[in-house]
């Protein structure tokens, strides 16, 4: 059997499973109540329920984004030579014939991703409370429903990316979202500078 790696911790694995799940159910309800979809809300047996869900969810995913700072803050905020050359040749997605550069434990692209899902989880968050407790202030429901609709459109745009990355178009990357792990030979192809630094190249 092939030599594995471990590229998630246990605990960044379920984490990112409460993420997700949190994520996706909130831009799905959250879209049944912006275009009133009936058919998602009776699945929650009508509005009401389904914003009381909505606003609980809200909170499972402020909190499990908090707990995902610990695990890539600091690499999101790192970027060396290797990593602007990868924003040069659009890390090689948009040909075959660019040198790609070698890569860290996460390429610039998915640095940026998380960046953007924090900043946009943070307004997200921010203005749901808004919209949640201060009911009787119209300038701050005014400013809550922009700043959460606009917040809405980045994880329209961003999350299917995101899926479409892990799965279709990078066949094997699925598997550390399940057990965190990936073959070692894989690891040292695509991530090359990681693999030196914890000595397994
Ligand atoms: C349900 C479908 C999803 C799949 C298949 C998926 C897959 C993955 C995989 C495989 C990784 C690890 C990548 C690596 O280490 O190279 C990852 C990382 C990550 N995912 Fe997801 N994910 C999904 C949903 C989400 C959602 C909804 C969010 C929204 C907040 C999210 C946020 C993140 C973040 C912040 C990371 C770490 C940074 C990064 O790799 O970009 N994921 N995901």
């Amino acid at each position: 059997m092939a030599e594995m790696v471990r590229k998630s911790s246990v605990g960044e694995v379920v984490n990112h499973w409460i993420l997700a799940g949190s994520c996706i159910m909130l831009i799905i309800t959250g879209y049944s109540f912006l275009f009133h979809i009936e058919v998602i809300s009776s699945v929650f047996g009508g509005f009401e329920t389904m914003k009381t869900v909505h606003n609980w969810g809200g909170v499972v995913f402020i909190l499990s984004l908090l707990v995902s700072m610990v695990h890539y803050l600091k690499d999101a905020f790192e970027y060396d030579a290797d990593d602007l050359q990868w924003f040069k040749v659009a890390g090689g997605y948009l040909s075959h014939k660019v040198k790609v550069p070698p890569m860290g434990k996460y390429n610039p692209g998915q640095k940026l991703y998380y960046l953007g899902i924090v900043g946009a989880g943070i307004a997200i968050a921010l203005s749901g409370f808004g919209i949640w407790f201060m009911k009787d202030n119209v300038t701050v429901m005014l400013v809550s429903h922009l700043v959460h609709n606009v917040a809405f459109c980045v994880f329209v745009i961003a999350v299917p990316v995101h899926i479409y990355l892990s799965t279709l178009a990078n066949p094997g990357t699925f598997q550390i979202m399940v057990n965190g792990m990936l073959p070692l030979s894989d690891a040292k192809k695509k991530y090359p500078k990681w693999m030196k630094s914890v000595g397994k190249m």
